[in-house]
């Protein structure tokens, strides 16, 4: 029991020296964004998208206010009453199981992007989720990935890096293309031109998890997106029907399943569902990477080490590396849910908080990585600490459909890149990671030795 009290006090007072810390470098790289050109007001976006800076936030919270409740609305797109922002790991894991108290919110933007029904991730628990989860992992094998999904991922990977002459642009010539092909190839979405798919994809994305103010401009433009993906699906479907659906791709397996009488298997349900996958797919895997590759780059000594696993051409050594770096800087810092009813966030503890009915919830994956009450030596690079340490892809029922994927598919990208000598940032700001105004990476290139 005393061994007990003296490691709690101990967490306590490391968290209070760390939040204080964080305070401290808060402040100056505040104090240096005033004084930069532009001050505070024109720096302050690219202080708070900083994984680094966002990490030292969350500590100040994790001490001081580890489950804080603002009056403001944060999120303009779905409809709330305020904001929670949870920050322990505990809370986090608690926040995303809790389905009944805590739900999904993007049912009505989903159902803007089908015309009509929603799409599995808008759903709560029950019939509708089941029957469209229960359907699509019959034609989406576990089975594919090491068979199909994998090897593709790395020929395709292998050949964009040997053609690349030592300089390669990640976003279009590496990270978007693999998933793009993963989609017009295994998913069975022909006929499209795999630059508008991605354009498509991206977007819709970002109006769907990212467009937290609403943004009319980028509402409009989701709309017509949205029209020219449902119009690809249905040309796909209808195609693949024309020719008998033998095929083995997913528009044939669902055409498959839909001749077998699998309920939620009719072509507009086919359409939703592929919907749903193929704005997950493509946007997500490549930004994962260059986030991966980014954060490698920051850290000479573990980008040394993840080359070295690399060139060992075993996936399962490089891997680890990869989910390391994404625990530093991860696709998804946040998940957002809503209240249901009145509830209580961390009930029975000193951190309780009351949340009332509409508010929405941050659950702050990010901070949960780093949260030193669960994870060992948080602060520390270590690609050897347990997977379940990373929540990359979520958790709970709404955890990652893809998961299987990206766990093969990001180290079969990123694979032969890092295995190139002399692998650094291209110079100035072409090396740096670009977004041009969105959520996703546009540009990021990189040299290396050519062979
Ligand atoms: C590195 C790439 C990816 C990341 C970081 C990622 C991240 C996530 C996260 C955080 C969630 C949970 C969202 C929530 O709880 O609100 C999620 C769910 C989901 N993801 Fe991914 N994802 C990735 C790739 C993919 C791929 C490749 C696909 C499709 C093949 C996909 C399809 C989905 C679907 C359908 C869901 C909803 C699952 C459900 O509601 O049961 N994702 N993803």
């Amino acid at each position: 029991m005393i061994v007990n009290a003296v490691q709690s006090a101990g967490l306590r007072f490391g968290m209070w020296g760390a939040g204080l810390a964080g305070l401290g470098r808060l402040g100056a790289a505040g104090l240096s964004a005033a004084r930069a050109p532009g001050g505070f007001k024109a720096n302050a976006a690219a202080l708070l998208g900083d994984p680094a800076r966002q990490m030292q936030g969350m500590a100040v919270l994790r001490a001081f206010a580890p489950n804080l409740r603002l009056n403001r609305e944060l999120v303009a797109a779905y409809a709330n009453s305020g904001t929670v922002i949870v920050t322990r790991h505990a809370d986090v894991m608690d926040v995303l199981c809790r389905d009944d108290d805590f739900e999904v919110v993007y049912g009505p933007r989903m159902r803007e992007l089908t015309a009509g029904e929603n799409f599995f991730l808008g759903m709560q628990p029950g019939w509708d989720y089941r029957r469209d989860t229960s359907a699509m992992r019959l034609a989406m094998r576990d089975t594919d990935v090491p068979a199909r999904i994998a090897p593709r991922a790395a020929d395709l990977a292998a050949q964009a890096v040997a053609d690349a002459g030592g300089r390669i642009d990640l976003p279009p010539d590496l990270t978007l293309m693999v998933p793009t092909d993963m989609v017009t190839g295994y998913f069975g979405l022909t006929g499209v031109n795999p630059a508008d798919l991605q354009g498509w994809a991206t977007r819709l994305f970002w109006y769907l998890f990212g467009d937290l103010a609403a943004d009319p401009t980028l509402g409009a433009g989701a709309m017509e997106d949205a029209e020219s993906l449902r119009d690809a699906l249905d040309t796909a479907v209808a195609a693949r029907k024309a020719a008998g659906g033998d095929g083995d791709d997913l528009i044939s397996r669902c055409l498959a399943l839909q001749a077998a009488g699998v309920p939620g298997m009719d072509d507009l349900g086919i359409r939703n569902n592929l919907l749903g996958l193929v704005i997950g797919a493509i946007p997500t895997i490549s930004k994962a990477c260059c986030l991966a590759m980014d954060e490698l780059l920051r850290r000479p000594d573990a980008l040394r080490r993840a080359q070295a696993a690399a060139r060992t051409g075993d996936a399962a050594q490089l891997a680890p590396h990869l989910w390391e770096a994404l625990r530093f800087n991860p696709h998804n810092p946040v998940i957002y849910r809503r209240a249901t009813r009145d509830t209580v966030i961390a009930p029975g503890t000193l951190r309780a908080r009351r949340v009332r009915k509409g508010d929405m919830v941050f659950a702050v994956t990010l901070s949960a990585m780093h949260d030193p009450a669960a994870i060992d030596a948080p602060a520390q690079f270590r690609p050897a600490r347990p997977f379940t340490d990373h929540i990359i892809w979520g958790t709970g029922m709404h955890t990652c459909f893809g998961a299987q994927i990206n766990a093969a598919v990001i180290p079969a990208i990123l694979m032969p890149l890092l295995a190139r000598a002399g692998l650094r940032r291209a110079e100035g700001d072409a090396g740096r990671c670009d977004t041009g105004g969105t959520p996703f990476p546009q540009h990021m290139t990189l040299i290396f030795d050519p062979e």
